[in-house]
């Protein structure tokens, strides 16, 4: 029996070392790494599909439909496995329509949200027939109107509603469920603009939409917010709108250091007792929920450097491929994939390779002492660790794999220089 290390606890931990050696599944990090190199995104397939499985297992009294939240982790292989279990999509661009279609998500499963749609995006989404766009500003409204008018359809909308709700999120980046931020509709506007909406000619109201941010740990804003978007329901019913549906948003907080954070049913016995006697439909937009614990990032240490009384490791990811540490001063764990007995621990900085002061993956961390050539494993890099990398100093986005049980296959190839310099060196005269 191996011991867990780099998942929070609530599934099966997917993520563990047989005798000293790090195996995601029955596969070990030594191994994909000599298959496909490093950097690597490793997934766990079952793990994805047991986070799956359980938050939609928590949420089963409502019946809801799980809107995976594309952002968190796009790659085909892991819209696939979602499609086939059963998943929808929550998609914030053209580019996300594109990946959702090509991996098979179904379009009335699918819905919009963001605040910038251009009219190109709304016109690929109409045609494509989503559930619903989530509408974020009256200009969006009254745009997707006239262009529902012009394609000869109607566009089902539900406005984003900001329900003016504190949330405690790791980083100010990342709460987006106050006044403050270009989020949403203001909860004030949103009645008026509810009637408008059902005045125009190329819109059908279908909903209302809340997602009040990102990794919160704490279920009350939920309960709040959940609250106040039930209170503007319930008026929209008494002057004639009803509403199907009632989108809840993403935002379930994973733990990122081992320690315990609220579990799918915690979030389900704040907010189920609120939505089950509506009679609307619910949606879920979790991503990080899903993915984040779901997915590792290989690097190798490429040198050592003891500097200014500190010692620097300097991998072969940098913030290009991870950019959350550096972005959200946020913590992934690091672990050696191979535990080698009786190497001390001793406080770290793990660098990466770009031209920057803040490329890190970790500062001031105790970790068992490493040498050149070893490999690192970054904890819960499943979510927001592909879906924002970079090509920045010309580095080649990494290799993703995705693992099932003893099998392993390549969900993205490594990104060639060729790559990098697609749509320039054609043009060279
Ligand atoms: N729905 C909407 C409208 C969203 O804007 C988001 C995330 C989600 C759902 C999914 O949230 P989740 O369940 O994954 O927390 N890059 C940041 C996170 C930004 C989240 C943006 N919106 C990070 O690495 O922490």
């Amino acid at each position: 029996m191996g011991t867990s290390v780099l998942s929070d606890g609530h599934v099966t931990d997917l993520f563990q070392y047989h005798d000293g050696i790090l195996h995601c599944e029955g596969v070990s990090a030594e191994r994909l790494v000599a298959e496909y190199g490093t950097p690597l995104y490793v997934y766990s397939e079952n793990a994805i599909l047991e986070r799956y499985r359980a938050f939609a297992g928590a949420f089963a009294a409502l019946d809801p439909l799980i809107a995976y939240s594309v952002k968190a982790n796009g790659n085909l292989a892991v819209l696939r496995l979602l499609a086939q279990a059963g998943a929808g999509a929550d998609i914030v661009s053209g580019g996300e329509l594109h990946r959702t279609r090509l991996a098979g998500i179904p379009s009335e499963r699918t819905v919009f949200s963001g605040v910038g749609k251009t009219i190109t995006e709304l016109a690929a989404a109409l045609a494509a027939n989503i559930y619903a766009f989530n509408v974020e500003s009256a200009g969006e409204l009254r745009m997707l109107s006239e262009l529902a008018v012009t394609m000869k359809t109607r566009a089902p909308i539900a406005l984003r509603v900001n329900p003016d709700v504190e949330t405690l999120t790791p980083h100010h980046y990342t709460a987006t469920g106050h006044k403050q931020t270009k989020f949403g509709i203001p909860y004030e506007d949103a009645e008026r603009l509810y009637h408008e909406a059902a005045q125009l000619p190329g819109i059908i109201v279908r909903g209302v939409d809340v997602h009040i941010g990102s990794q919160i740990l704490d279920v009350e804003p939920y309960r709040l917010s959940v609250t106040r978007i039930l209170e503007l329901v319930e008026r929209l019913r008494k002057s004639g709108i009803d509403l199907e549906f009632i989108d809840v948003g993403g935002g379930f907080g994973i733990s990122y250091d081992g320690e315990s954070g609220p579990a799918p049913s915690d979030f389900a016995a704040a907010i189920v007792p609120l939505l089950e006697h509506t009679g609307m439909r619910t949606i879920f937009e979790p991503g990080r929920y899903i993915v984040g614990p779901a997915g590792i990032l290989l690097t190798r240490v490429l040198f050592m450097k003891h500097m200014g009384g500190k010692t620097f490791v300097i991998t072969d990811a940098g913030m290009n491929d991870l950019l959350r540490p550096s972005h959200y001063s946020s913590y992934h764990r690091v672990e050696p994939a191979v535990r080698t007995p009786g190497r001390e621990t001793v406080p770290v900085d793990v660098v990466g390779p770009i031209c920057e002061s803040g490329d890190f993956l970790a500062l001031d961390r105790p970790i068992p002492r490493v040498e050149p050539g070893e490999l690192l494993a970054i904890g819960a890099t499943g979510a927001y660790g592909f879906s924002m990398a970079s090509t920045y100093n010309a580095r080649p986005r990494p290799a993703e794999v995705i693992v099932a049980g003893d099998a392993h296959k390549l969900a993205r190839s490594r990104e060639t220089y060729d790559d990098l310099v697609r749509g320039e060196a054609e043009l060279l005269e």
